[in-house]
């Protein structure tokens, strides 16, 4: 069966869509049957992280509504064969959907792929709660300033009512701002009150990558690209030493 893991932080922008993008085409690229879902409705930007905007028809909401079976509306990546995106809609629909119908999707995409790598809105609203309602384990992404690592302490609060398994991941790291700031990575640990899964340095290629609409995976060798490997391999059980940010 597969597994389901949630990309989430509370605070906006702190990298959700990109490592969601970024782990998932690895876990692919390694060889597992991938599938990632974008429940960010309204403000999806998932496809672009992985080159694949324009390229989903229906979205996560036709196969909840029963429009369209899970096996069509998600599209496998042109380049990546193992990974497949399930977008989200661009509005709200107007009858709303269960959580329900949520968790009966979720058991049959486990019967298909091996991971199903969730994108969480930022926020802890409606979105939140019906994007980690059926996760097994959630990564926490935060950036190292107080407010992100508060959102995040937040945000494992109410992870804790779902499961408990939840990882942090500390994105954009600059090591001289940090030593300006004489603050560590495990002050970040104890803030958020979390155990590590990862560090991903400051990365202008994720954000030349995304314009570009390529998956970072295809378009940079090192820097946040090793990260984002180093995480998938540790999200599959594998011991990985943490890279050396420079
Ligand atoms: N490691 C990194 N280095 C440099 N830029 C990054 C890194 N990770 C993400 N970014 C940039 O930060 C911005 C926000 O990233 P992203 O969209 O992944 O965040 P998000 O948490 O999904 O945002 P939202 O809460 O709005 O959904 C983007 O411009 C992205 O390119
Ligand atoms: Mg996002």
């Amino acid at each position: 069966m597969g597994k389901v893991i949630v990309v989430t932080s509370g605070k906006g922008g702190t990298g959700k869509t990109s490592l969601t993008g970024g782990v998932a085409s690895c876990l692919a690229a390694l060889g597992h049957r991938t599938l990632c879902i974008d429940m960010d409705i309204g403000l999806r930007n998932l496809d672009l992280s992985l080159g694949m905007s324009d390229r989903a028809l229906m979205d996560f909401t036709d196969v909840l509504a029963g429009r369209c079976p899970l096996e069509r509306a998600a599209v496998c990546h042109p380049v990546i064969h193992n990974l497949y995106l399930l977008t989200a809609p661009l509005t709200v629909p107007p009858s709303g959907f269960s959580q329900r119908a949520l968790l009966a999707m979720l058991h049959h995409a486990r019967e298909m792929y091996e991971y199903i790598v969730v994108d969480c809105p930022a926020g802890l609203g409606s979105g939140f709660h019906l994007a980690v309602c059926g996760a097994d384990r959630a990564v926490v992404v935060s950036t190292n300033d107080s407010s992100a690592l508060r959102d995040a302490q937040r945000t494992v609060m109410e992870l804790y009512r779902y499961m408990n398994t939840i990882h942090l991941v500390m994105n954009r790291i600059q090591p001289k701002l940090m030593r300006r700031l004489r603050t560590t990575i495990d002050d970040a640990m104890d803030a958020a009150g979390l155990p590590l899964l990862g560090v991903v340095p400051e990365d202008s290629q994720v954000m030349l990558a995304a314009n570009v609409n390529q998956p970072l995976v295809l378009y940079a060798r090192k820097g946040a690209v090793h990260a984002y490997l180093n995480i998938a391999k540790r999200l599959m059980g594998e011991r990985v030493p943490l890279m050396k940010i420079h």
